[in-house]
């Protein structure tokens, strides 16, 4: 076992590997938001400050929120806040599912700690995001395939739900 067991990461990436732009999202996913939430609901989110910021009505309800921010005076309503990852990590032991929900830069540090990536791949490119993640690599993964969302008037682009395991 490399990592935590209890922890995953979950993200929605594009097939260049963007995650976001101007401090938001690429897109709009519906589908993408129903799957966050019915995989996130109950148990903890770990998200960094920035990603924080950007959530549009604050905490995410049902959910523990720890934001992670080196600021000391930092105050997130609703939400914990933590130093450091492994900080935030001691702050949700309690919970039988911890999932970390970005930026980019909280998923770099956590790449090396997590066992499964609940990926959505958004089948566009997006040359003028700002935020990528190239350390993510799929060849580097088990892919379980999941479900195929077309584009439509709720999803901006066709999307296709990967569950990545570790290779023992
Ligand atoms: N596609 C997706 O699934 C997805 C998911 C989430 C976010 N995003 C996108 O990703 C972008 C934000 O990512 P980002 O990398 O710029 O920001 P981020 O990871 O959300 O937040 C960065 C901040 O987290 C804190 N931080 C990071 N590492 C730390 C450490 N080791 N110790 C203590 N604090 C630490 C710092 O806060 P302080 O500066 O306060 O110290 C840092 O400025 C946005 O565009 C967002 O929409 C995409």
């Amino acid at each position: 076992m490399n990592g935590c067991d209890n922890v995953a990461m979950i993200l929605a990436m594009s097939r260049d590997g963007a995650i976001g732009h101007r401090g938001g999202l690429l897109c709009h996913l519906a589908a993408d938001l129903k799957r966050f939430k019915a995989l996130t609901m109950g148990h903890a989110v770990i998200m960094g400050r920035k990603t924080w910021q950007s959530l549009p009505n604050g905490a995410l309800p049902g959910r523990q929120n720890v934001v992670i921010t080196r600021n000391p005076d930092f105050q997130a309503e609703g939400a914990s806040v933590a130093p450091s990852l492994a900080e935030a990590l001691a702050l949700t032991a309690r919970h039988e599912k911890r999932f970390i929900i970005g930026g980019a830069s909280i998923y770099r540090e956590a790449l090396a700690l997590v066992d499964t990536i609940f990926l959505t791949l958004i089948d566009a490119d997006f040359p003028e995001a700002d935020t990528r993640l190239p350390e993510l690599r799929l060849e580097d993964w088990l892919t379980e395939i999941g479900d195929f969302t077309p584009a439509d008037e709720r999803n901006d682009f066709p999307t296709v739900f990967l569950t990545l395991h570790r290779p023992d």
